[in-house]
């Protein structure tokens, strides 16, 4: 894998004539646990992985931001904070950034311009939230370099509320959040309701292995949407403003007065913040057969009653859990429909695990699996020179 920091180094100078002044990196993410629970104020258990979006700066007197990006090198991109003008379709990358400067402007924070270049080793639409990297890789820039003092969490909302508003994708906090907060060989245990966090120790004798299934994702944005909407009728059925706060007993009791589908779209989102205040518990305490479990159940709870599984990640699971027993845990992770699967299992059969998928998964679907060896990683910094 090349290096996205000299890459961004050199992408910098040839687009600008000049060395950048700094370097900021952040990760992309991988969820343990707690599926499309963070935008029901649920729990959520993600880590940080070692792919990351670099971006190298250099500050400007004046209030102008240049960017280039080598998805599309020779194409700068130009907009004036506070007046970010039209978001277009096409500009997938640079509405990222518009939205967070739209987001600072809207909130009262000032900042200087800055040139700006970018590159990144996050696989693109894996599910592995590329633009939640690329987000948070900016604003730990803006952050920086305009002295604003702000903490990654207050970065973190930023570049949701700009993803939300102005990027229009409906997406909870977990991705920028993890972006911004995580560190080393930790998940983070977060409490979507008040955005309190807890680092969870991972057990050094697991390995974090993820699997890009590789499904081509159609309608995604289609069907997160409609299971947000889902959830939120539900909420308001019983006189809430999430699912937060309702319980199964409650739920039950109502069965028959809601439709199958909202029932069972309930009762993942309750179940799922069960399973992942457990698994937390589980993984800090070293109970892989518990964790096995409980992601068992959270990916059964995903395709039977969320229904957002497709035949080929439920292949991948399969195959994964028949070799991994009770010695690590398997699911898909993501908003669903394709993606990557994860695995937290025993280093001793991480050679069995892939070997199975390479035997396997093409003979039953006729797709190529791509297998991360993975690790849980910090989140974003600004990067230190001496290192590279
Ligand atoms: C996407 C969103 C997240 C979260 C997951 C599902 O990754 O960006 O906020 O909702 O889907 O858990």
């Amino acid at each position: 894998m090349s290096n996205p920091t000299q890459r961004a180094k050199k992408l910098f100078v040839q687009t600008f004539g000049t060395t950048a002044d700094a370097l900021y990196l952040a990760p992309g993410r991988i969820n343990l646990i707690g599926e499309h629970t963070d935008y029901n104020d649920g729990f959520v258990l993600p880590a940080a992985i070692n792919f990351h979006t670099v971006i190298a700066v250099k500050r400007r007197e004046d209030a102008l931001y240049r960017v280039i990006s080598d998805t599309n090198p020779g194409d700068i991109k130009e907009w004036l904070f506070g007046i970010e003008g039209e978001m277009d379709p096409k500009d997938g990358v640079i509405n990222y950034l518009k939205g967070f400067t739209a987001t600072m402007a809207a909130s009262g924070l000032p900042a200087k311009g800055l040139d700006i270049s970018v590159v990144s080793n996050v696989p693109l639409n894996a599910g592995l939230s590329s633009s939640a990297a690329l987000e948070i890789a900016f604003g730990t820039a803006i952050n920086d370099c305009s002295q604003l003092k702000l903490s990654p969490l207050a970065v973190a909302q930023i570049a949701l509320s700009g993803e939300n508003k102005y990027v229009g994708r409906a997406s909870g906090i977990m991705d920028q959040m993890i972006s911004a907060l995580a560190q080393q060989d930790h998940a983070l245990l977060i409490d979507c309701e008040d955005l309190d966090s807890e680092l969870v120790p991972i057990p050094d004798n697991l390995s974090l292995i993820i699997v890009n299934s590789n499904v081509q994702r159609e309608s995604i944005k289609l069907e997160y949407n409609l299971r947000r909407d889902e959830c939120a009728s539900v909420a308001k059925h019983f006189g809430l403003d999430s699912l937060r706060h309702l319980t199964l007993n409650q739920l039950d009791a109502s069965k028959d007065a809601l439709s199958d589908t909202y029932y069972r779209r309930a009762k993942h989102v309750l179940t799922e913040n069960r399973r992942t205040q457990h698994s937390a518990h589980a993984l800090a305490a070293g109970n892989i057969p518990k964790l096995s479990k409980l992601m068992a159940q959270s990916h059964a709870s995903m395709r039977d009653d969320f229904d957002i599984t497709v035949p080929e990640i439920d292949s991948l699971v399969n195959i994964i859990s028949t070799v991994v027993g009770k010695r690590g845990g398997v699911r898909m992770t993501g908003s669903g429909f394709g993606g990557c699967v994860v695995a937290l299992v025993d280093h001793a059969l991480t050679d069995a695990v892939v070997a199975a998928i390479e035997q396997q998964y093409t003979q039953q679907t006729g797709l190529e699996a791509t297998v991360y060896l993975c690790s849980a990683c910090d989140g974003a910094t600004r990067i230190d020179e001496r290192l590279y």
